[in-house]
């Protein structure tokens, strides 16, 4: 059976990835409908020209725009993305409409379906933000620890971001909640190896998680490691990549899961912090102001988009 997911969604981590934020102008929402309903065969064309680079894309829309945009109701949880207040940072919903997700292994090949996609929208959309990004080593964020290592592997990806027979319209279909992270190095690198190790709850160089109890209740582990009331683990998959020049470096954060419910909760816990209030001390050293949440359809949903 063909793939019905967008396969930038369960891909495995990729050397350069672009986000592109766009805002769907009112009035040519049906010329929208159109290229977006040819996207999937605009996709595999780039694609096929750039064999074993794995090439993967995935468009989603926010809750602004979902039914101006696709005709149809929203998924049963898209929402805005949430607010959190916090000692050390605090967020708010960005507003954007659509985000373009491509990636590969070649910047040449995400950059050419990017423009192909971007320029085949036209007029009918404005362009709100572009943020290039890059493998840093061996999948290190700038702080210099590994990110990713404890993501969903092989086929529990699937289970943990993509949407099933819950909703059964959006079968396929994932959520994906998008944070841009501008660091402040100097002050991170002015931290000691064990002060930043134990800000994260793992080692930096062999990349080893603390023991449970070693990690401090503000680790940045510690407050992203939820159970539900089973105590089984909530998951999300992470697709985060730094981005950097020589004024700023940071990183793109990005998720998909089938519910946003557990990202909320993970943001709340980071931000907000336990009942007692300690929250991640990762946020002493980087800031962001804003995110967005996006549900990004299955392809056929893509496809039978009509003007
Ligand atoms: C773990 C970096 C923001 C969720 C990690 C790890 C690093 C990292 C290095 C440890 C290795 C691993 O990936 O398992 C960062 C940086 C961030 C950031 C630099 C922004 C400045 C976030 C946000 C969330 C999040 C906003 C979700 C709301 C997680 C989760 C884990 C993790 C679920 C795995 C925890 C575990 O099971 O041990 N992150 N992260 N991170 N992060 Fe983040």
């Amino acid at each position: 059976m063909a793939i019905n997911y967008q396969t930038g969604i369960i891909a495995e981590p990729s050397s350069d990835a672009t986000f592109i934020l766009l805002d769907a102008t009112h009035g040519e929402e049906g010329t929208l409908r159109q290229v977006l309903s040819d996207s999937p065969a605009i996709i595999h064309s780039i694609q096929k020209q750039f064999p074993g680079c794995e090439l993967h894309a995935a468009i989603g829309f926010s809750a602004h725009a979902w039914e101006r945009i696709t005709l149809q109701a929203k998924p049963a949880e898209l929402k805005q993305f949430p607010s959190f207040e916090g000692a050390f940072l605090s967020v708010t919903d960005e507003a954007h409409d659509i985000i373009l997700h491509i990636r590969s292994t070649r910047h040449d090949a995400t950059h050419i379906l990017a423009l192909k996609l971007f320029q085949a929208m036209g007029d009918s959309v404005t362009l709100k933000g572009q943020t290039n990004c890059f493998k840093y080593i061996d999948n290190r964020d700038f702080t210099g620890f590994v990110d990713g290592t404890e993501n969903p592997q092989g086929e529990d990806r699937k289970d943990v971001a993509l949407v099933g027979d819950e909703d059964p319209m959006y079968r396929d279909g994932s959520y994906l909640n998008y944070i841009t992270f501008r660091h402040d190095l100097q002050k991170w690198n002015a931290l000691s190896l064990k002060e930043q190790e134990d800000t994260y709850g793992r080692t930096k160089y062999d990349n080893e998680e603390y023991a449970s109890e070693e990690k401090s209740a503000h680790a940045h582990t510690k407050r992203t490691s939820l159970k539900d009331d089973d105590g089984n683990s909530l998951e999300i998959l992470r697709h985060s990549m730094p981005f950097g020049d020589l004024q700023e470096q940071g990183l793109v954060f990005a998720a998909y899961s089938r519910t946003p419910t557990i990202f909320d909760l993970m943001l709340q816990s980071m931000i907000e912090g336990d009942e007692q209030g300690r929250a991640d001390h990762l946020m002493k050293y980087t800031q962001a102001s804003s995110g967005s949440t996006f549900f990004v359809p299955a392809i056929g949903f893509l496809e039978a988009l009509t003007p």
